[in-house]
């Protein structure tokens, strides 16, 4: 049986190595990996192919950055390409990029298999572009992944028969658990930052929504430097924020206040999320770490596809209105904890998959 993968963004580099590691336990199944290019700074892309032991892509279509349009369009177009020279049995995407839209869009329409994996996650706001790419990828996959019990119901609400969804548990807990040995004997990022385990926050802000937004962006980094009289802040930036800060003269402000670094890998990441006292985010993927290492989290965006964080006690949703609010509530929130519970599977999601692709085959 042959798979493509098709990949883009950082977060889809860390999904899809705990496939291919299964792939590569499995009998006769050969995984083909394409790269879009979405990502391509060294520490955006490369860093977590090393990193993760994932194997070189067999094609990088060396896409980059581009408006909505022009970059799914060009996507679109290259994998097509792939598909036809490929002929694989399964496609599988990741997430809600617009590598996962392109992926999906381009096997649909050559009647190709695709797998979704992370599907049924839903915000029910329409004005993020990973929610067009999810309802979209959702509604053109033959066979849906979902992390949830909530994921399932989406889908089942939206008319998608459940002979093609398979409640698999998160590909990212599987993650946390096959590299958390490994991130412990890396090369310890708290010593070079300086930092106390358990006596900072971390933050990380990437999502459209707040960089674009000025007001927005601005009430965050001002409660960033306000809760950094109290306990140092560590901020890994995405290129995306660094490039927004710089234009509206906020970085040397920010860099003087905040410990500012380049993006990280992720066994750095690991252990920054492991040992911060609060995560404070807008990613999808650090949300649900946060809890994975059971640190609590404030989430500063109008709402969450992770809702069973809020409702456990992980995860606090904090709208960024007015760096007031956002200060309040991460002061608040510092030390505090949610339910023991275990959500999200049982970190077997990669292995179920495969042998759910394989079984429709
Ligand atoms: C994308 C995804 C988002 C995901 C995030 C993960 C879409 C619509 N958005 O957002 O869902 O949460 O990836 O990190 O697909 N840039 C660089 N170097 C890079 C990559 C990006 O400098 O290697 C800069 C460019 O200025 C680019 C900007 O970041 O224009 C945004 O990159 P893009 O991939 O379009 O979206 P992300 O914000 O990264
Ligand atoms: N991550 C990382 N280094 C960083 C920031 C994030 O390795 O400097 C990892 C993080 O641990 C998680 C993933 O990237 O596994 C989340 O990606 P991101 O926040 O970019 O996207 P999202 O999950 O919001 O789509």
């Amino acid at each position: 049986m042959k798979i493509v993968t098709i990949v883009g963004a950082r977060p889809q580099f860390i999904k899809a190595a705990t496939i291919s590691h299964a792939v590569r336990e499995a009998d006769q199944v050969e995984e083909i990996l394409v790269h879009t290019g979405q990502h391509y700074d060294e520490n955006m892309s490369q860093l977590f192919f090393d990193e993760l032991g994932v194997p070189t892509p067999d094609y990088n279509l060396g896409i980059g950055s581009a408006s909505h349009g022009e970059q799914t369009g060009r996507m679109l177009e290259s994998i097509e390409k792939v598909l036809v020279e490929e002929g694989p049995d399964w496609v599988i995407v990741h997430g809600d990029t617009n590598s996962t839209l392109a992926g999906a869009l381009a096997a649909a329409k050559l009647s190709a298999s695709v797998a979704h994996v992370e599907a049924g996650l839903r915000s029910f706001n329409r004005r993020m572009p990973e929610e067009v790419n999810r309802v979209l990828t959702d509604h053109v996959s033959d066979l849906l992944f979902v992390p949830t019990q909530d994921a399932v119901q989406n889908l089942r609400r939206e008319g998608i028969g459940s002979s093609k969804i398979a409640e698999v548990g998160d590909v990212m807990y599987d993650a946390v658990l096959h590299y958390s040995e490994k991130a412990e004997n890396t090369k310890n990022v708290l010593e070079k930052l300086n930092l106390e385990k358990k006596a900072y926050v971390l933050a990380t802000v990437h999502r459209a929504e707040n960089t674009d937004d000025p007001g927005r962006l601005t009430a965050i980094f001002e409660a960033l430097m306000q809760v950094a009289e109290e306990i140092d802040v560590v901020l890994p930036l995405h290129p995306r924020t660094e490039k927004v800060l710089r234009r509206q003269s906020l970085f040397k402000q920010t860099d003087a206040r905040l410990c500012l670094t380049d993006p990280v890998g992720y066994l750095s990441m690991m252990l920054l999320e492991r040992h911060a006292r609060l995560v404070v985010t807008d990613s999808g993927g650090v949300q649900k770490e946060a809890y994975f290492h059971r640190v609590p989290c404030v989430t500063i965006r109008d709402e969450t596809e992770w809702v069973e964080l809020v409702e456990h006690g992980w995860n606090v949703i904090t709208p960024p209105t007015s760096s007031n609010s956002i200060r309040t509530s991460i002061i608040d929130r510092l030390g505090t904890t949610g339910d023991e519970v275990d959500l999200y599977g049982d970190g077997t999601a990669a292995s179920q998959i495969v042998d759910n692709l394989v079984h429709h085959h």
